[in-house]
């Protein structure tokens, strides 16, 4: 089965055609990805209204391209898929109409696929593991940690309260007159700095609950850079340092309460996995502290490729894929939800995340 995956959820405009074998096995035969990144970096941060209309100048031409590098017509396809949400919503338009039409022309049956479920699927198409595994998606939008039982069969056990962590990334890099995005750019200036020399708060470390917090650490940088201003290059290292390391250990400290609960709740799953998606587990840094953390909790760790991390199609058409195997597909009539949260059952948080609708 040969599955045409689009997403334009927020500022990368992607499309992907995916094949599942007939042993269940995902090959990638085409992966586009154009990011709007320069677009929205002199303002900082993703402008909705531009976003949208670079969706709508690339897409078509990136469909196309999607098929000519997989080899194949439009008719050689089974199945289209898109992101209807959550997400920017003139950006959920534009991806979710244009496969809609092509659906409808072409006489394919169509997906409507949550974004993050994307995310939280993809290791079944780079690893091929079984259900049931965790997620930890630690993007711009959303920071969340999510149990994976079976496909559409999702529990949130935590998420962030404030800010999502790349948030908290992007705003730190900009207190400290960084570039956009922040990740990045914080991560390199702490590869130089002394990570001691400021102690950061650690969020909800030692607390039961399974959620995350950001907030007070951006607050306490913005301190920690207001009593030392002006702030010289090497200032700037140290803080991003500290903040770092005040991330990592935090993070490892509520990722452990999740291990040790999937443990309870799965003796019988033989070193289970936890799967990162998402920008922010670009993070070197992060990804030893969450590789040692699963070595001493008997976890496999698992951290897709870079670029299936982050926002792009392919995993958009596996998600289809796999819904194409069990599951009816969608109606042309499904709109577009700027917020769909993958467990419908959790209550949504107050405040979590500025750009709570994208991941
Ligand atoms: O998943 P992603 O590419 O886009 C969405 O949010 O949908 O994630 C982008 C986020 C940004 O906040 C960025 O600062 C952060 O991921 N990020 C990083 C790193 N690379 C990207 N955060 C920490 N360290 C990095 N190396
Ligand atoms: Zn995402």
């Amino acid at each position: 089965m040969r599955i045409l995956g689009i997403e334009t959820s927020c500022d990368e405009t992607a499309a992907s055609v995916v094949e599942r074998d007939a042993q269940g096995k995902g090959h990638i035969l085409s992966d586009v990805v154009l990011s709007q990144i320069e677009d929205h970096a002199p303002y900082g941060g993703v402008v909705p209204e531009i976003a949208a209309r670079a969706h709508v100048e690339a897409l078509d031409s990136l469909v196309k391209q999607a098929l000519a590098q997989a080899n194949l017509e439009l008719d050689d396809i089974d199945a289209i898929a898109a992101t209807a949400g959550p997400g920017l919503i003139g950006g959920l338009i534009v991806g979710l109409m244009t496969a809609k039409a092509i659906a409808m022309a072409a006489d394919k049956p169509f997906y409507a696929i949550n974004h993050l479920e994307g995310h939280a699927l993809t290791a079944r198409l780079t690893d091929g593991i079984s259900f049931p595994y965790l997620l930890l998606l630690v993007s711009g939008g959303h920071t969340q940690m999510v149990l994976v039982r079976g496909l559409g069969d999702y529990e949130r056990l935590g998420t962030t309260i404030d800010d999502a962590l790349g948030e908290a990334f992007d705003k730190t890099a900009k207190l400290l007159g960084l570039p956009y995005p922040g990740g990045p750019a914080v991560e390199k200036a702490a590869l130089e700095g002394n990570a001691s020399r400021f102690i950061l708060p650690r969020p909800l470390k030692g607390e039961a609950r399974l959620d995350f917090s950001f907030s007070g650490l951006k607050t306490a940088v913005r301190q920690t850079a207001t009593e030392i201003a002006p702030l010289s290059e090497q200032d700037v290292a140290d803080i991003c340092a500290a903040f770092q390391e005040a991330v990592a250990d935090t993070l490892s400290d509520r990722v452990s309460r999740s291990l040790k609960r999937f443990k309870q709740d799965f003796p019988d799953k033989e070193m289970p996995e936890l799967v990162v998606a998402g920008g922010v587990a670009a993070n070197k840094r992060l990804r030893s502290a969450l590789e040692e953390l699963c070595d001493s909790h008997g976890f496999h760790f698992i951290a897709p490729p870079h670029a299936l991390c982050t926002d792009n199609a392919a995993m958009i058409a596996w998600a289809g894929a796999e819904r194409a195997m069990s599951m009816e597909a969608s109606s042309l009539d499904v709109a577009p939800r700027s917020r769909w949260p993958l467990d419908e059952k959790s209550a949504p948080l107050i405040g979590t995340g500025r750009r709570g609708a994208k991941a």
